[in-house]
C-alpha cells in the first residue's frame, strides 16, 4: 500500500491471495472479464446505468467542452455517450486494461467514431498528457479501482484547464432501511453468482461488492476532492442512492 494513501479502500483487491499490486490485479481482472463486461453491466443494473451515464454527462452541457479525457474508459461506453450528447471535437479515453480497450475500439469503429474518439493505454495515476490539456475529464465507475485515489485525482486536476470540470460517476450504498438490506443482499449473494455464471469470474463481482462497501462516498468523497484542490464540488444521488454523480472544478 502506498503510504501517501490514507484511505483504506486500496486494501480491497480483486484476488485476496495475490501478492501483486492492486493496479496489476485490477488490470488482469478487467482483461479477464472484458468479453462479458458490457453485457453484465446492462444485466446487473437492469439497464439503468445507461440513464445514469446520460445524466452525468449532461452536467457538462453548459461548458461546451472541445477536448474531453475519459479516464478508466474501459470499453468506451462513457466516451461514446459523451460524444453523442456533447459532440466535442475530440474525446480521448485512457485505461490500463488492453482487454477492455480492444472491445472499446471495436465498438467505436462499428459506430464510425474513430476520428472523434481515441482509446489509449494509460494510467490515471501518471497521465500521459501535459498540464491544462482538457476542458473536461470524466470517470465512470473508475475511481473506486484506482490504487492511489489522491494521486489519480491530482493527476486529473493537473491535465484539466483552469475552470475545467471533472465528472465522476460511482456506485454508492443506499441509506433507506429496507432498500439498504435488499441492496446488500443483491450485492453480496446475487451479483457474485451471476458474475461466476456469465463472466466465469466470481472474484471480480465479489470485488465489486467489497470495493463499493469500503469506498469513501458522498460527503467523504467531496472532502477528498476538496483536499485535492478542486472547488465548487457537489454531488447528486441517483436511483435510491445506489449511484452518485460528483462534479468539481479546477
Ligand atoms: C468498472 S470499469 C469502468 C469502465 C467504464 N468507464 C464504464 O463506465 O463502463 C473500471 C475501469 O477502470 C480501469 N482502471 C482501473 N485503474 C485504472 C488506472 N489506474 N488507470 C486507468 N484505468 C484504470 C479498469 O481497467 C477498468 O477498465
Amino acid at each position: 500500500m502506498n503510504p501517501m494513501n490514507i484511505y483504506p479502500h486500496d486494501t480491497v483487491v480483486p484476488f485476496k491471495n495475490s501478492t501483486e499490486s492492486k493496479k496489476k490485479q485490477v488490470e488482469s481482472m478487467f482483461d479477464k472479464i472484458a468479453f462479458r463486461y458490457d453485457f453484465l453491466n446492462r444485466f446487473l443494473s437492469a439497464g439503468i446505468d445507461v440513464g445514469w451515464r446520460k445524466k452525468a454527462i449532461r452536467e457538462l452541457i453548459s461548458l461546451h467542452p472541445k477536448n474531453i479525457l475519459d479516464v478508466a474508459t474501459g470499453t468506451g461506453d462513457f466516451a461514446i455517450t459523451s460524444y453523442e450528447i456533447l459532440k466535442p471535437e475530440k474525446i480521448t479515453g485512457i485505461d490500463i486494461s488492453e482487454g477492455m480497450l480492444d472491445i472499446g475500439r471495436k465498438k467505436i469503429a462499428k459506430s464510425g467514431l474513430e476520428n472523434s474518439i481515441e482509446l489509449l493505454r494509460g494510467d490515471s495515476e501518471a497521465i500521459l498528457f501535459p498540464d491544462n490539456s482538457f476542458e473536461a475529464v470524466t470517470v465512470a465507475f473508475g475511481v473506486r479501482n484506482f490504487e492511489n485515489l489522491e494521486q489519480g485525482l491530482s493527476e486529473i486536476k493537473r491535465v484539466l484547464k483552469p475552470g475545467g470540470k471533472l465528472i465522476v460517476l460511482e456506485c454508492t450504498k443506499p441509506s433507506l432501511p429496507v432498500i439498504k438490506q435488499l441492496y446488500h443482499f443483491y450485492m453480496k449473494f446475487i451479483t457474485p453468482k451471476i458474475g461466476k455464471i456469465i463472466a466465469k469470474n466470481n472474484a471480480a463481482y465479489q470485488y465489486l461488492n467489497d470495493s463499493v462497501l469500503q469506498f469513501p462516498e458522498k460527503e467523504s468523497f467531496i472532502h477528498i476532492l476538496n483536499q485535492s484542490g478542486y472547488r465548487s464540488s457537489f454531488y447528486k444521488t441517483l436511483t435510491l442512492g445506489i449511484c452518485t454523480i460528483y462534479c468539481a472544478e479546477k
